[in-house]
């Protein structure tokens, strides 16, 4: 938790963001649950995906609609493909607070704090920068607003219909092999739609064709900021974080007695929990009884995150232990938080094969657990940067260097991203032919 120097301008910014508007009504965030409960009982995948950080300098429309089209896409192959419904949720429209694994960065002999996120200081080297400004809260409030605003007209605006598949692929894209692909699958889906329309179905008259759910999410970190944005849902009487949909408790917030736990524990959103190698099998069972005591299908996704060369050892324990005692949950994997390396030229990058080989652990545990593998999360961008290295149109080390704009991970491009989800796309489809193949 971010040291205010000043306490009572917290406070007054505290009381501001409490008469805001909700950014998210609570029925929303029932409605996710609903769909994650599916997910969670073999039927749907989860997307989620976004910004390691969003920042206010990168605050732009084109940003927004760019990663929103590569969810699109990826969703789009995941649902062609395994013929199951995709959950689609953006790490968008409100993802402003980072925790660090080191309290304080050096540079050049300086030690100064580390950045924490734009909704508490900033990313500035500088002494002034670095302190937490209440402030930050209100930008971030209405950053997210208007991201949110603009993901709900594209959703159901017509961005998002069916009809308009071939004008997702960015144009940079077009130069990877998955790009022709995804060509080819946008005209089979052309193709049922003019079938479709002949039988008299077309998106005019079946909404579902027209547009999508999109739902938003973030860590909740910063208690100050998701706490004054926690209301009383009229309908309902149960309290609501109306700052996203979903929030997640990170890797490193998620211990026996955490605030992030006894906050989340008493709000009625989906939440997330980062599951990693220190997490032991006794200590996930604990935070699921006190998470979701009443077992509530839908409520809880756990987003393990161990490693490429740790998935398969570490993973199995934690599936059993869920699966004993019954606790329903949606597996989702992020192949992201494991697999960080420096590069020889002092970028912090991910190699698209060990983000891949993460994947496929996970899938490979799911299948010897009989568990079904739920989903996948992940930091990525629709726009077209060089931070993690591999993948169809290969990133070297040196070519990092490029177009290196992350405010903290290093994300998968809109190339990356797509190349993923038609390998994901592969892994589904084994698991869904291994079900079939036992059902028989
Ligand atoms: N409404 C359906 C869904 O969200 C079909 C759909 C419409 C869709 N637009 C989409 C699927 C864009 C993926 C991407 O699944
Ligand atoms: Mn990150």
């Amino acid at each position: 938790m971010p040291a205010y120097p000043d306490a009572e301008k917290l406070g007054e910014v505290e009381t501001t963001l409490t008469s805001f508007p909700p950014l998210v009504f609570a029925g929303e965030a029932r409605a996710l649950k609903a769909e994650l409960a599916k997910v969670g009982a073999g039927k749907g995948f989860l997307l989620q995906g976004g910004d390691c950080a969003e920042s206010f300098a990168e605050f732009h429309p084109n940003t927004i609609r760019d990663t929103f089209r590569v969810l699109l896409q990826m969703a789009v192959v995941l649902t062609f493909a395994s013929k199951q419904p995709v959950v689609k949720v953006g790490r968008m429209a409100g993802q402003f607070a980072k925790p660090r694994s080191s309290p304080v960065e050096a540079q050049g002999g300086v030690e100064l704090p580390s950045y924490l996120g734009d909704n508490i200081n900033g990313i500035d080297f500088t002494p002034e920068s670095r302190i937490p400004d209440p402030d930050r809260m209100l930008r971030a409030y209405s950053q997210s607003a208007a991201t949110l605003n603009l993901l709900r007209a594209f959703a159901g605006g017509g961005y998002a219909n069916l009809r308009q598949v071939h004008q997702w692929t960015l144009d940079f894209v077009g130069r990877s092999p998955w790009a022709a692909k995804f060509t080819e699958m946008a005209d089979k889906i052309g193709e049922a739609l003019d079938f479709m329309q002949a039988c008299g179905v077309d998106p005019s008259s079946v909404p579902q064709l027209q547009g999508t759910s999109f739902y938003t999410s973030h860590e909740a970190l910063l208690l100050q900021y998701e706490q004054a944005m926690t209301r009383q849902d009229s309908l309902t009487g149960d309290w609501y974080d109306t700052s996203a949909h979903m929030l997640w408790i990170g890797d490193r917030t998620r211990f026996d007695g955490s605030a992030h736990v006894e906050f989340l524990r008493g709000v009625g959103n989906p939440i997330g929990m980062k599951c990693g190698p220190s997490l032991a099998p006794d200590a996930l069972l604990r935070l699921l009884d006190t998470l979701n005591p009443a077992r509530e299908a839908g409520r809880i996704t756990l987003i393990s995150r161990f490693g490429h060369d740790k998935v398969e050892a570490g993973l199995p324990a934690l599936v059993r232990a869920v699966k004993r005692e019954g606790h329903p949950v949606v597996w989702s994997c992020d192949p992201m938080h494991g697999n960080v390396i420096k590069a020889d030229n002092g970028y912090k990058t991910r190699p698209f094969d060990r983000i891949l080989s993460e994947v496929k652990g996970f899938f490979a545990v799911h299948r010897a657990e009989g568990t079904h593998a739920g989903g996948i999360h992940i930091e990525m961008t629709g726009k077209d940067v060089t931070e993690c290295t591999g993948g169809a149109i290969a990133i070297t080390q040196e070519g990092l260097a490029d177009r290196y704009h992350t405010h903290c991970d290093p994300r998968l491009n809109a190339g990356q991203s797509l190349e993923l989800a038609f390998l994901l796309a592969e892994m589904l489809n084994l698991e869904l032919a291994g079900s079939k193949a036992e059902a028989a």
